[in-house]
């Protein structure tokens, strides 16, 4: 069985505590996209784990762990994890790197940086981790493959034109800076490739051997649709997409072989950096909420913008993404609200749109319609089963559902992966 999970709404909606959850059943879990501006810690007997790049099953030895061909892989980001994990004695033997993924160059977080400092108030709120110039790179023929480390005379003719033709112009003429050193560069990767080499591989008949054999595959969706490249409140969005098709391409799993995409929503909304947020709340409401779910982000430690939870991105989310079902998370960031609201659409020049508009000043200068629901004012945490929440719990949870257009299957009443409420057939049963 293969399961999708993807973002529903800007980040940071926990999707990770749900495939932390699913990949402990999952013989095989893929990260198709997105690169080290996502984060998540892991807390096991060893430790506590922070992890940017590497796939949600690296814990499970019998699971294999693959960084998909979408993905752009920082290789000082990946050896650090691969570190990380020897320390405290997990050989990654269960680690997988597609050669096909693409590198983040070390000139590439200076791009994103200096392209930032340029758009000065217009800027984007990158995570600064060389995401976007790296994807440029990639699709203007110019990026270095995870692959091209092992043909050191390729990378040194590559790396000669792309730094000397290319980059170096602009980074002299254009930003007045130092020009990067080209055979240092060379150098540098070269000893990347001695630690990477054995994780570096074709995927493409792994993934294959695994469907063949109906494992169950779990494909790990960074990021979220409303951070979609093409889908997203663009230009405020990642370079990637975080949406169900990119998961298809970027893990080299066909469509037709999906069968069920979960998308997984907090239930207020946050979002990192810039772009509009029809529910945000810049408020002492915000403000609480903020403090109580702890919004800061895990990659930048950035504080996150927070505001009600907007139903019309919920459903476009699941549309766009054809989930089956939405995992709600963080509902006991609520417990204590003595009133909640919901938006269900929004109204721009005395028009009603049910869904997020492609024109993101129209969707910036809108009026969120809002459902007012009365809180529970009860904790919830201990919960495991649906009758055991309150009543005025589960009518939120019916509501959300009932405007999502999907059920809810999973519920998270807290940050620990056991803490779940389950409705219907769990999926990898
Ligand atoms: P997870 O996987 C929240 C946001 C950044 C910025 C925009 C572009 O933890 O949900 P980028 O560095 O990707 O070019 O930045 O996207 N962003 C995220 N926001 N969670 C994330 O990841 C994000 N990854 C990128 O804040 O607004
Ligand atoms: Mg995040």
């Amino acid at each position: 069985m293969v399961v999708i999970v993807v973002g529903g709404q800007w980040g940071d909606a926990g999707q990770r505590t749900v495939i932390a959850y699913l990949a402990e059943r999952a013989r095989m879990v893929v990260r198709p996209q997105g690169g080290n501006n996502a984060g998540h810690t892991v807390i096991t007997e060893d430790g506590e784990f922070k992890f940017q790049l590497m796939p949600s099953g690296i814990l499970y030895e019998d699971c294999v762990n693959v960084i998909g061909t979408g993905v752009v892989v920082d290789p000082r980001v990946l050896i650090k994890e691969i570190e990380q994990l020897r320390e405290r004695g997990h050989e990654p033997s269960n680690l997988v790197v597609s050669e096909r993924a693409h590198m983040v160059m070390s000139y590439h977080p200076v791009f994103d940086r200096l392209e930032e400092e340029a758009r000065g108030d217009d800027r984007l709120g990158t995570t600064w981790r060389g995401i976007g110039p790296a994807y440029s790179d990639k699709i203007r023929r110019i990026g270095f493959r995870i692959g091209d480390l092992q043909k050191e005379a390729f990378m040194r003719k590559k790396l000669a034109f792309v730094v000397g033709q290319v980059k170096n112009p602009i980074m002299t003429n254009l930003y007045q800076q130092e020009p990067l050193d080209w055979e240092r560069l060379v150098d540098e990767y070269l000893g990347y490739a001695k630690v990477l080499d054995p994780y570096i591989k074709d995927t493409f008949p792994i993934v294959q051997d695994a469907l063949d054999r109906d494992d169950n595959i779990l494909l790990e969706g960074a990021q979220a649709t409303m951070l979609d490249l093409d889908y997203g409140t663009y230009p405020y969005v990642t370079s990637s997409n975080p949406t169900a098709g990119g998961a298809c391409t970027g893990s080299g799993i066909p469509p037709t072989q999906i069968d069920e995409t979960l998308a997984v929503v907090k239930a207020y909304t946050t979002r990192v950096g810039y772009g509009p947020f029809p529910t945000e709340q810049a408020n002492s409401t915000g403000d609480a909420i903020r403090e109580r779910g702890r919004e800061f982000g895990t990659v930048t430690g950035r504080p996150r913008r927070v505001g009600w939870f907007d139903a019309a991105v919920a459903r476009y989310a699941v549309r766009v993404n054809g989930a089956g079902a939405v995992a709600l998370m963080k509902l006991d960031i609520l417990d204590e609200m003595d009133e909640l609201r919901i938006c269900t659409g929004y109204r721009f020049r005395g028009k009603v749109h049910d869904h997020p508009m492609a024109n993101i000043s129209h969707l910036k200068h809108c009026e969120p319609i809002y459902e007012e629901m009365p809180g529970w004012q009860t904790e919830i945490g201990a919960a495991r089963r649906w009758e055991e929440l309150p009543k005025a719990c589960r009518d939120y949870v019916e509501r959300v559902a009932e405007l999502c257009g999907a059920p809810v299957t999973m519920i998270g009443v807290g940050p620990r992966r056991d803490q779940f409420v389950l409705r219907g057939k769990p999926l990898f049963d």
